[in-house]
């Protein structure tokens, strides 16, 4: 008998729970702006530090940032407001830009120009006001907001605060905290948003290494501008594609040639070797419909001119997609623009021919698409894991009027956050598609006389 009553018990128990915290799509609407304090207010007197450094951060914008807004704007409203399939962004996607605002069940949130609270984007009180997930695996916003007189965190501070209390909790000092945004299921049941996924299976997760040792590394600072300095407070950096310096040096390349002379009518054979250093997910991760990583492998003979060198297929299905290409794609943005006969922008903007690193998103017609809530499945996906290998392989038929002499090859990797003809149709500013040298390496042969 008492084994049938525990459970029952439990299950009672737990729906009785006082004031049980909605998550996810249900907290639309279940708060107010007020309930939460302005960051300047936490900026003001106390953590100036950390508010100047979370100032500099994406997320202090990711209601602002003009890319985000012309997507949401541009596409995603009228696009959700035409397809009942996908009508749930229109209040989803602020449950990570604008948590204030979709909390508040402000619907769509005044435009950024307006100055409303929705600009406050994810800010210290959205944060520090997190106290767990509901389930097991942390993905759109399924997060557990307490706002109010206690504030929560990864440490108890020896000082206490004036302001609030403070109240210590271990998932401060987790991925998972980080996963209710960077985790994202769309209306297809797609996985279009994976960092911390691709972090869980990676080496890194095992070896102990959190989202909040790379993004918030600790260092000697004070925390608060009364309290005490610490030897690892954590810094509020926040630093990813947005900061050239933290892409940069991301994959180390070396490139080789199988001989060292050749005479003119030769093969000679180059294998470009790629490795993972630095990222603790994939690389590329999060937008990774926007994204792409390319390398780009060219020869310069003794008399400067240059020849451009397509990688050799491996053969792999869905190769076609990492190889740049002159074709169309991204058709289903004429859905929003209202165009019937869109019939997309070009895919890559780059090189035809170079290698890219990257994972197609699908549109519901098959079409490689930029909008993540539209996409029905992934197409392959060759991206660098954590300390993953690539290896590329070049085959450059040396033409018979090659002039003798040293030729010089040099293998450039780039990254870009927006494929450009994408930002360009869109009217997306410049340095959302500027491209950022990720690495670059060089080697020689000669040509025999
Ligand atoms: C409440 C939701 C939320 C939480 C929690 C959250 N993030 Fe974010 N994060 C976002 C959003 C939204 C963006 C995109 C900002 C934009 O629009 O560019 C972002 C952007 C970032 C970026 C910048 C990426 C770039 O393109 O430069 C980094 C790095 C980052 N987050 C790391 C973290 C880490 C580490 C944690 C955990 C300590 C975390 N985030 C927790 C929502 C969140
Ligand atoms: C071992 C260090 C390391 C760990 C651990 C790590 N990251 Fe990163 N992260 C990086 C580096 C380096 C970059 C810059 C390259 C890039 O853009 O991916 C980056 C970039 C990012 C970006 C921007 C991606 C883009 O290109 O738009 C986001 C968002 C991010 N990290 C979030 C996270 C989250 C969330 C976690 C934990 C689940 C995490 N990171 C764990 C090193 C790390
Ligand atoms: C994206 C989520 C996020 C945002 C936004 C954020 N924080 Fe934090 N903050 C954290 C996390 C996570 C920790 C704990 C890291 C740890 O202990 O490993 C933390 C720690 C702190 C600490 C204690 C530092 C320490 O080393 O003990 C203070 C103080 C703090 N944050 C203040 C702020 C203020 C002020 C703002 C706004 C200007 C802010 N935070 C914005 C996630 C955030
Ligand atoms: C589950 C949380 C979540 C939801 C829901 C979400 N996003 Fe995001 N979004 C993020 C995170 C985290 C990033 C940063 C990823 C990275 O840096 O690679 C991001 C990045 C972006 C970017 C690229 C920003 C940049 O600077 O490159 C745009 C644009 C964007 N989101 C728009 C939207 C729109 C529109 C919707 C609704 C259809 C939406 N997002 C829904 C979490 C979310």
């Amino acid at each position: 008998m008492k084994k049938f009553l525990l459970p029952i018990f439990f299950i009672f128990f737990t729906c009785l729970i006082p004031g049980q915290v909605k998550t996810g799509g249900e907290a639309l609407g279940t708060k107010s702006y007020n309930d939460f304090e302005k960051p300047t207010y936490c900026g003001s007197a106390c953590h100036k530090d950390f508010f100047e450094q979370w100032q500099q951060t994406m997320m202090s914008q990711a209601y602002t940032h003009h890319w985000d807004e012309i997507e949401y704007f541009k596409l995603a409203i009228p696009h959700a407001e035409k397809d009942p399939f996908v009508a749930e962004v229109k209040a989803g996607c602020n449950g990570c830009h604008s948590p204030l605002a979709f909390l508040a069940g402000d619907i769509p949130p005044q435009k950024p120009e307006m100055k409303s609270r929705a600009n406050e984007s994810v800010s210290c009180a959205v944060c520090h006001s997190i106290t767990g997930f509901s389930g097991d695996t942390p993905y759109n916003f399924n997060f557990i907001s307490e706002p109010g007189k206690t504030k929560y965190s990864g440490r108890m501070p020896e000082l206490l605060s004036p302001a609030h209390e403070i109240k210590k909790l271990d998932i401060f000092k987790k991925s998972e905290f980080c996963g209710v945004c960077h985790n994202e299921k769309n209306p297809y049941g797609i996985w279009v948003k994976s960092t911390h996924l691709e972090w869980k299976e990676g080496p890194y997760a095992k070896d102990g290494v959190q989202c909040q040792t790379c993004h918030m590394p600790p260092a000697e600072t004070k925390t608060s501008n009364l309290g005490k300095k610490y030897a690892d407070a954590r810094q509020h950096l926040f630093h990813g594609a947005h900061d050239p310096g933290k892409v940069k040096g991301t994959i180390e390349i070396r490139i080789h040639p199988d001989i060292r002379e050749a005479e003119p009518g030769e093969t000679v054979n180059l294998t470009a070797i790629l490795f993972n250093q630095k990222t603790g997910h994939k690389f590329p991760t999060g937008s990774v419909e926007d994204r792409i990583l390319w390398l780009h492998v060219e020869a310069t003979d003794s008399k400067g001119k240059v020849y451009h060198l397509p990688v050799n297929k491996k053969g792999f299905e869905g190769e076609e997609y990492t190889i740049s290409g002159d074709v169309l794609a991204y058709k289903d943005m004429g859905i929003a623009l209202d165009n019937k006969d869109f019939q997309g922008v070009q895919r890559d903007g780059i090189p035809v021919g170079d290698r890219i690193f990257r994972m197609p998103y699908l549109d519901p017609q098959g079409i490689m698409t930029i909008q993540q809530w539209n996409t029905k499945s992934l197409g392959v996906d060759y991206r660098f894991a954590p300390r993953d290998t690539k290896v590329e392989t070049y085959t450059f038929r040396l033409p018979n009027n090659i002039p003798s002499g040293t030729v010089t090859v040099k293998a450039l990797l780039n990254y870009q956050k927006l494929v450009k003809p994408v930002a360009d149709f869109l009217g997306v500013p410049e340095e959302e598609s500027e491209i950022i040298p990720v690495n670059e390496h060089t080697t020689t042969f000669t040509i025999l006389d």
